[in-house]
């Protein structure tokens, strides 16, 4: 897989010749602090549709000391009432399943890959996660995370490519731009499979192997 390249490697000249093609912004840069950058994203109408229906923009939660970023997808109806990121029934389940392994979500970034929710909570448009790209490559930049996990198959498919599947990439250790990436199911998948599915248990198991990696990084 391209994406999975060594550590302090560069983007082939290709993926970056895909990436321009795709209209992908590059990283957000000249912003001290990831509170800078949410005060600059909370103004950002690059998707005019979703800065219309917005009720706030949800930059996503960093804890100054986490070495841990979590990525979901874009901000639910509860999310955008309180421009908090994952709040609503997947957060409670992201931080039972935190706590199953051994994390505090106040020891735990958490983010999203497009930073407005998207109307009825449709799955974000590729155009869209391009234009909000550039966002989470400079949060990625400023916080540094020894380890990043993803939650469902659009974050999955923001680091690893169109079409990726999270079946193939649980099967296999994963680096994005030389982090440690763990690739998993979202949590509305586990509710909606219920407590004895698949989802649920692999998001259990997908997160007690980030917190090792965390601990051992
Ligand atoms: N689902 C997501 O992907 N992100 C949120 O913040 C909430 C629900």
């Amino acid at each position: 897989m391209t994406a999975r390249r060594g550590p302090g490697q560069a983007p082939p000249p290709e993926a970056q010749g895909a990436q321009e093609a795709q209209g992908a912004q590059p990283a957000q840069d000249g912003h001290p602090s990831w509170e800078a950058l949410a005060e600059a994203v909370a103004g950002c109408t690059r998707c005019p549709e979703l800065a219309a229906a917005r009720t706030r923009v949800v930059p996503g939660r960093r804890p100054p000391s986490a070495r841990l970023l979590v990525v979901g997808e874009a901000p639910g109806a509860q999310e955008d009432a309180s421009g908090e990121p994952f709040v609503g029934r997947s957060g409670q389940l992201l931080d039972e399943v935190l706590a199953g392994a051994g994390l505090d979500r106040a020891q735990v970034a958490v983010t999203n890959t497009l930073k407005c929710r998207p109307p009825a909570n449709r799955k974000p448009r590729r155009a869209e996660t391009e234009r909000c790209r550039g966002w989470l490559r400079t949060q990625i930049a400023l916080l540094d995370p020894a380890v990043i996990v993803t939650l469902g198959g659009s974050a999955a498919e923001w680091f690893f490519g169109p079409g990726v599947r999270l079946g193939a990439l649980r099967a296999e250790p994963l680096t994005w731009e030389g982090r440690r990436v763990v690739a998993t199911y979202h949590p509305s998948a586990a509710i909606r499979w219920g407590p004895a599915g698949a989802p649920l248990a692999a998001l259990r198991e997908d997160l007690r192997t980030a917190a090792a990696l965390v601990a051992a990084a």
